[in-house]
């Protein structure tokens, strides 16, 4: 391993992240020796545990959710990196308590004072948290200090900023690490890799040859657990704003002079900075908001989202959101973008389809008297991989022309998790995949009008769509439109059969 050694605070350390992602990172990470010999993790919640119950906690999340067996390794080795520390963090004696532990553990060999704070945890407190690390004296170290805070970043564009005037009086731009997990995708990274490390696709890239962009991230799921949160944020602030932007940057960005970190999110600024703005008029125009009815989930019979816990009788959050967005900039003029995203859709997929344009002049045509355009597809979920439509002469005597594909896919396990990844870029010190001030910042300016008019546009639709469909109809008016249509997404490519 290349790391130096460290502790590493985490905020949050009983709750459902922690459990799901965060212990399980740390597990995989150790089993595939990224972690270097010297190192803590001090679990922080508010909750009452000693170190041997928080280790029982550990094994439980790793047990349910790692990628490797617990017996892979030496359990207790691992183990023995773990430790607890009750804090209540509206208290500074409780961050003072959690400094001495830190101390202690330093001076007994562990780090050079390199620390880290991930703070899993409600929003509200990221600032007065961050106030309290540098009162109990945690930001005066000889080694590096970072701070992981998890999204939400702010609700809109005011809060955000003032949350970031907070944590930037305790901790400097580049020491901060905002999340945004889709930048953890195996795929999403590949974005870069594809585009920049191929002659083939690049000089393809652009309004000349793309007709449009499609990028949906659907989900099974519902509100789950966790409508106090939903009910007020919905599918515009807690997928939109964030990891769907994220992707459109990726597709969009122009190649950076060097693979440097600032110069790849400069790259990824502009392209927010070109995103055509939209008021009330171009929301109606632009954007479908939906929310989920009752309907089936494979095969089960699932409620209404107002029907849900929690949910305010008669809320009119969305839980679909699908736009067309267009980046006004020389590559892009006139090319649009579908996003899509909700909940309770037929899949769970996260796909990108780059669609491009027609032949001058159709020749051949498919058995339908059609001839499908050339798609290359990047499969973000639950397969990892791409692939790349194109047509062929229909296999005999017959004539004709069929739709196949050239492929390549990830074998899927071996690939880590994203946060996995993510945790181990924090710790090098490698922000390329968090997002920087300023991309959060335009991204909240482009979607605070949106949400303005979702808000209190009384002619603005809220359409509702079966449980385990794709979405309404009026998402489909929005390509069909431009005569478009969304491509089907989570299905296999085609292939050619005689
Ligand atoms: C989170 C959202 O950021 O992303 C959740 O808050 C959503 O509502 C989740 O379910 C989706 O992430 P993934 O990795 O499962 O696609």
């Amino acid at each position: 391993s290349t790391l130096s050694p460290f502790t590493f605070v985490l905020f949050g350390a009983t709750g459902d992240l922690a459990k799901r992602k965060l212990l399980p990172a740390f597990f995989n990470l150790y089993h595939n020796g990224k972690l270097p010999p010297s190192f803590a993790v001090i679990g922080v919640a508010r909750r009452k545990l000693d170190d041997e119950s928080f280790r029982a906690a550990l094994e439980e999340a790793v047990r349910a959710h790692a990628r490797y067996q617990v017996h892979d390794i030496n359990w207790r080795d691992f183990a023995r990196h773990f430790y607890y520390c009750s804090v209540d963090v509206t208290q500074l004696a409780d961050f003072e308590r959690l400094y001495q532990r830190v101390r202690e553990l330093e001076e007994s060999g562990i780090g050079t004072g390199n620390r880290m704070f991930y703070l899993a945890m409600a929003p509200e407190r990221f600032g007065e948290t961050a106030h309290r690390l540098q009162a109990a004296g945690f930001t005066q170290t000889k080694g590096w200090k970072r701070l992981i805070i998890e999204k939400p970043f702010g609700e809109d564009y005011g809060s955000a900023q003032r949350l970031n005037e907070e944590v930037t009086q305790v901790f400097r731009e580049e020491e901060i690490f905002r999340i945004d997990h889709y930048l953890g995708k195996e795929m999403v990274q590949n974005i870069e890799v594809i585009r920049f490390a191929n002659s083939l696709f690049e000089p393809l890239w652009n309004n000349r040859c793309i007709a449009n962009v499609q990028i949906t991230s659907s989900e099974t799921v519902g509100v789950e657990e966790r409508a106090a949160y939903y009910d007020k944020a919905g599918a515009l602030r807690d997928m939109f704003q964030n990891h769907m932007l994220q992707m459109v940057t990726m597709i969009a960005m122009e190649p950076p002079s060097r693979l440097m970190t600032e110069a790849i999110r400069d790259e990824k600024v502009k392209v927010l900075q070109s995103l055509r703005p939209y008021g009330r008029a171009e929301v109606r125009q632009h954007i479908v908001r939906g929310q989920y009815g009752e309907g089936e989930i494979q095969g089960k019979a699932v409620p209404a989202y107002r029907d849900e816990p929690n949910v305010a009788p008669g809320s009119r959050t969305e839980t679909f959101i699908a736009a067309r967005l267009y980046i006004d900039n020389f590559r892009w003029a006139g090319v649009p973008f579908y996003v899509r995203t909700g909940k309770r859709m037929a899949a769970k997929a996260t796909e990108i389809v780059i669609q491009f344009r027609d032949m001058p002049r159709h020749l051949y045509f498919n058995q339908d008297g059609t001839l499908g355009p050339n798609l290359l597809v990047i499969r973000v979920q639950p397969q990892e991989g791409m692939y790349l439509q194109f047509n062929v002469k229909r296999p005999g005597t017959e004539g004709g022309v069929i739709p196949v594909a050239m492929e390549f896919s990830h074998s899927g396990s071996e690939s880590p998790e994203a946060y996995e990844r993510l945790l181990h870029d924090a710790l090098r010190g490698d922000s390329t995949f968090f997002t920087r001030w300023d991309e959060v910042a335009l991204a909240w300016k482009f979607v605070d009008p949106i949400a303005e008019a979702f808000a209190n546009d009384p002619d603005l639709p809220l359409a509702t769509y079966r449980a385990g469909s794709w979405g309404p109809e009026a998402a489909e008016a929005l390509t069909a439109a431009d005569g478009f249509r969304w491509w089907p997404i989570g299905a296999d490519a085609p292939v050619a059969d005689a």
